[in-house]
Order: C-alpha cells, then structure tokens, then sequence
C-alpha cells in the first residue's frame, strides 16, 4: 500500500511544473498551489526539503499551520485555493516549496514553487554642509549614500535653474552634490535617488541659506543605527577629501570650517 502511493506521487511530481515567486524581505508573498479553480480541495500539503517535512496542511477540514518552528506564526492557508501565504519574509525562506493537492473526487495534483527573497532598497541618507556667500546667497554641499551595494545615483534639483555641479562619487555607495544658492530667502529641494535595475528609493530633502543646525529636519532615512555608524565614519573621510578638492585655494575657509562645526 505504502510503495503505490509512493508511486502516484512521484509520477505527480513529474508532471508539476516549477513555479517562481519573487518575495521581499520583512513582507509577505503568497505562494500559488496552481489547483484548478474548479475543484473543492479535500486535502493541501506543502512541505519543504527533500526529507518533505510538512510546514502546512489540510485534511479532513483541520488546517494545521504551525507545524514547523521556522514557520511559527507566519503561515496562511487559503483552504479554497490552497495557496500559501508566508509573513514577514526572511532570506532562510528562499527555497523551494513543495504542495499536494486531493480534490472531493480523489483526484491529486502539486506544484512546486521556488521562492526568491529580494532585499528591498532601502531610503538613501541624504547629509549637507552650507557655506554662505560674503554677499548673500550660499553653497551647499550634498552627499547621498545609500546602505545598498550597487546602486545608481540621481539628483533632481527643485527649482531646476539651480546653478548646480554634479561630482564623481568618493566610492561606488555615494554621491556628491555642489549647489550654488543665490536667492537665499527662496527654498530649493533636492531628491536623492538610488535605483538598481527595476527598482529605486528616494529621499527629498529641502534647503535654504540660513537653515543652520536645523537643516537636516527633512532627511528621510531608513539606516539602522549600526549602519548610520558606519557610514558616518565614512562620510567624514569622504568630505575631508571632498572639500579639500572643492575650497582648495579658496579664502573664505572661515565660514566653511563654521558650517563644518554647526554640522557636527
Ligand atoms: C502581511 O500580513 C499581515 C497579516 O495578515 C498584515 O497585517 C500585513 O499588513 C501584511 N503586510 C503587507 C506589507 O502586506
Ligand atoms: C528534514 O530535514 C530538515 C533539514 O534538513 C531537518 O531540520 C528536519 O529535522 C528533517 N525532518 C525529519 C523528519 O527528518
Ligand atoms: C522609480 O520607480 C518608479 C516605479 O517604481 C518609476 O515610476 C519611476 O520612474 C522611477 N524613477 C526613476 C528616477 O528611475
């Protein structure tokens, strides 16, 4: 008895096609069973690992979710569907998925499904230094980074007629920003944004000249705290540079190393 279902599912198993699902850390993503919408289900596994350790099931009406400790809390089972649905993803999730479906009528069918979890970009880190102009007006120095490997830099400058100075990253993570600020009174905002293939994140802060100490208020960010850290560390070595490179010669070092101090 035990050796003729073991022959059903296997030949089940080579007729199910695999399923790819894409998935992102800390959301949920729904797995498809791939059951015929027209059949009553009277049966759902899905298992994981080759030893097919069952982490959710359906039988005889009893749905039992909380089977498998790496599952705990994190499963539904839509029990018309028989599709899966994982909480909070994590990378230990990306694996492949294996579902047994029974109809009322004793007839079976699966499916695999591989589950790929993607980090999502995380919000880039916008941080500036403002050095006023003798007469009025300042020069605003903007560097974007992000915590994210690889990722594309773009600035949009509000109002475009913004005198502005694109410069090479540092490093790959970073990118710097020169603006040149002559009407101080009238706001500017700029964007910051990182983008990697199909994806981007973005952080708007909003400037003007005689912000000072406040003028970080607006940076949205979503660095942890170890992160922040590390990049800060970073951040300054990069602007020693940064600045050497920009105000080398210049003789209103004065009111930039004043900015620099109001910044720290
Ligand atoms: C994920 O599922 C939980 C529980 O159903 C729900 O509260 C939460 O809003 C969902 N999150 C997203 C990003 O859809
Ligand atoms: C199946 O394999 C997994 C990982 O390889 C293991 O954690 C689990 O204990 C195994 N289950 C059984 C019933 O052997
Ligand atoms: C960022 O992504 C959104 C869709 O997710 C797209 O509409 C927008 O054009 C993208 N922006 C850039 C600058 O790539």
């Amino acid at each position: 008895m035990r050796r003729i279902l073991l022959i059903v599912v296997l030949q089940g198993a080579l007729v199910r096609s695999l399923t790819d699902v894409l998935g992102y850390f800390g959301d949920n993503v729904t797995l498809p069973s791939g059951a015929d919408p027209l059949w009553t289900l009277s049966k759902i596994e899905w298992s994981i690992f080759s030893n097919n350790t069952w982490i959710a099931t359906y039988r005889n009406g009893q749905e039992n979710i909380e089977r498998f400790y790496l599952y705990k809390q994190r499963l539904s089972l839509n029990t018309l569907s028989g599709d899966l649905t994982i909480h909070n993803l994590t990378t230990m999730d990306a694996m492949e998925y294996s579902v047994d479906l029974i109809n009322d009528e004793g007839r079976d069918s699966g499916n695999k499904v591989k589950l790929t979890v993607k980090q999502r970009l995380q919000k880039p880190t916008i941080e500036t230094v403002i050095s006023p102009f003798p007469k009025g007006g300042c020069r605003v120095l903007l560097n974007c980074s992000s915590a994210d490997e690889g990722v594309d830099f773009t600035w949009q400058v509000e109002p475009p007629s913004l005198d502005t100075l694109p410069m090479s990253a540092r490093d790959s993570n970073s990118a710097v920003y020169l603006v040149s600020l002559n009407t101080p009174q009238k706001p500017a905002e700029f964007t910051c944004i990182s983008s990697r293939k199909m994806e981007n994140a973005s952080s708007v802060i909003t400037l003007k000249c005689d912000d000072g100490e406040t003028q970080q208020k607006n940076v949205s960010s979503a660095s942890s705290g170890l992160y922040f850290v590390a990049s800060f560390i970073g951040f300054i070595a990069g602007w020693g540079l940064t600045l050497m490179y920009v105000f080398r010669g210049e003789s209103k070092s004065s009111s930039l190393s004043e900015s620099i101090c109001l910044f720290f």
